[in-house]
């Protein structure tokens, strides 16, 4: 009696210990749309289904899988929010296409994570805001492009998100920003391909403010606007191996035009390309009476393929005039350009257009290479405003620090 007690007590043992592992473990349940009715037809709305699907995921206390099979989904605006009690992953096979009516149009995002920590979205498949398309189909015909241009629809917005992981996903004809990331920490971005007609109005393909420890790596962008826009509150960031262009580069800023604190810091950019790109690594900030420090940045290894700007500081950015007119009071110090090759698209190279009242401090430049073919055989040129730091190594063009 007493060994037979002991032997059970002993499976009891192994049993709950097991079951502890397992949970441990935390087996993933997968939590498909086309069980909570999602439809792949094109057409259905499936905001529904997702959210539901959304909502048990996220209830779930082990591995959640939010799973889209391939196919052609229409899903209208969705926020799917947290926090949810264990870790979440959206997994997108499927083809997603934004609605077709202009009415629809109605928020500023089209699918938004919040509060959620832990959270993966992957699965190869493509977002497809389609606006292009929808400008030019036959329905939406009193939409008149100057209404189209208010229209503020950004692809998929990321706010307070902590631990999160976005690889393997297309982002394609946005109307606004492809991908936004608000208040988060932590988040990665690896094989992400981006891509927006070059000449659309502000399709920003990553942007990202108040936010830390955020890694983009393994992605190529290809859009109308900045390929990368950092904005204030933007800390630890590292963007490696990076193919950018057609865009406008990979830009901190603009700051400074309100009276809000503009602070960035710990950015590094390494290993990129830039090809055909109205600039490449820039930092614009508005002659206007905003204040805040810009520090401790690396630009390396970098490639710039037919540039028009391809290293640029501009402290009187004004894309709109007329601005103010006042010194920016945007400090920008310690800033290191390494390693940065290839050619120019115009004959200023380098610019660094900095503040009369808070000269930029301590930017080093180390081995420059840019070549400009000007028709008069003229080489590339910089132009220096404002300006303390050194060069180091060779230098074309001819250093102006
Ligand atoms: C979830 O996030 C926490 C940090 O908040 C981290 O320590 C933990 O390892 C993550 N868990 C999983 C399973 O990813
Ligand atoms: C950049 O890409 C190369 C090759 O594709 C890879 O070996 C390397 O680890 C990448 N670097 C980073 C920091 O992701
Ligand atoms: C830099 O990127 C290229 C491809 O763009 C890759 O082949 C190379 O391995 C990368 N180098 C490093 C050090 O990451
Ligand atoms: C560069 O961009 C311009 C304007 O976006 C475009 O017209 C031109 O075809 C592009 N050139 C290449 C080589 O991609
Ligand atoms: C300058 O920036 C580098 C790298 O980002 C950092 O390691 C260093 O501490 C900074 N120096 C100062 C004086 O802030």
């Amino acid at each position: 009696m007493g060994l037979k007690l002991t032997f059970g007590w002993v499976c009891l043992l192994i049993l709950s210990l097991s079951v502890c592992i397992t949970e441990a473990q935390g087996q993933t349940k997968d939590f498909n749309v086309k069980n909570y009715g999602a439809i792949a037809d094109g057409s259905t709305d499936n905001s529904k289904a997702f959210l539901k699907a959304w909502k048990e995921a996220c209830e779930w206390t082990g591995r959640a899988r939010v799973w889209i099979p391939i196919g052609t989904y229409r899903v209208n605006s969705v926020k799917f929010e947290g926090p949810c009690k264990g870790p979440i992953a959206f997994v997108i096979k499927g083809y997603l296409k934004a609605p077709t009516e202009p009415s629809l149009f109605i928020t500023q995002n089209w699918i938004n994570f919040r509060y959620i920590n832990n959270l993966t979205v992957s699965g190869g498949g493509v977002l497809d805001v389609n606006f292009f398309n929808l400008l030019s189909c036959s329905k939406c015909k009193r939409l008149t492009s100057s209404y189209a241009l208010q229209i503020y629809f950004q692809t998929m917005r990321f706010d307070f998100v902590t631990n999160a992981w976005v690889h393997h996903l297309r982002s394609i004809n946005s109307k606004n920003t492809h991908f936004v990331v608000f208040g988060c920490v932590e988040v990665k971005f690896t094989n992400t391909r981006i891509s927006a007609p070059a000449d659309s109005p502000n399709t920003d393909g990553i942007k990202m403010a108040n936010s830390r420890g955020i890694k983009i790596q393994q992605t190529t962008i290809r859009t109308g606007d900045d390929c990368i826009a950092m904005l204030a509150g933007t800390r630890h960031v590292r963007i490696f191996n990076v193919t950018c262009g057609p865009g406008h580069g990979i830009s901190i800023g603009s700051l400074g035009k309100d009276g809000d604190q503009n602070d960035l810091f710990d950015i590094r950019v390494r290993n990129c390309s830039f090809h055909n790109t109205s600039d490449g690594i820039r930092i614009k900030t508005w002659a206007s009476p905003g204040i805040g420090k810009v520090s401790a940045l690396i630009y390396e290894d970098i490639f710039m393929n037919q540039v028009g700007n391809p290293i640029i500081i501009d402290q009187e950015y004004c894309p709109y005039p007329p601005c103010k007119t006042q010194p920016s009071r945007v400090q920008i110090s310690n800033v290191t350009y390494r390693n940065i090759w290839g050619y120019s698209g115009s004959k200023v190279a380098v610019t660094f257009r900095c503040s009369q009242s808070t000269p930029c401090r301590d930017l080093v430049m180390e081995n420059i290479n840019l070549h400009y073919h000007g028709r008069d055989g003229e080489g590339s040129t910089a132009l220096c405003n404002n300006v303390k730091g050194e060069s180091l190594g060779p230098q074309n063009p001819a250093s102006c620090i």
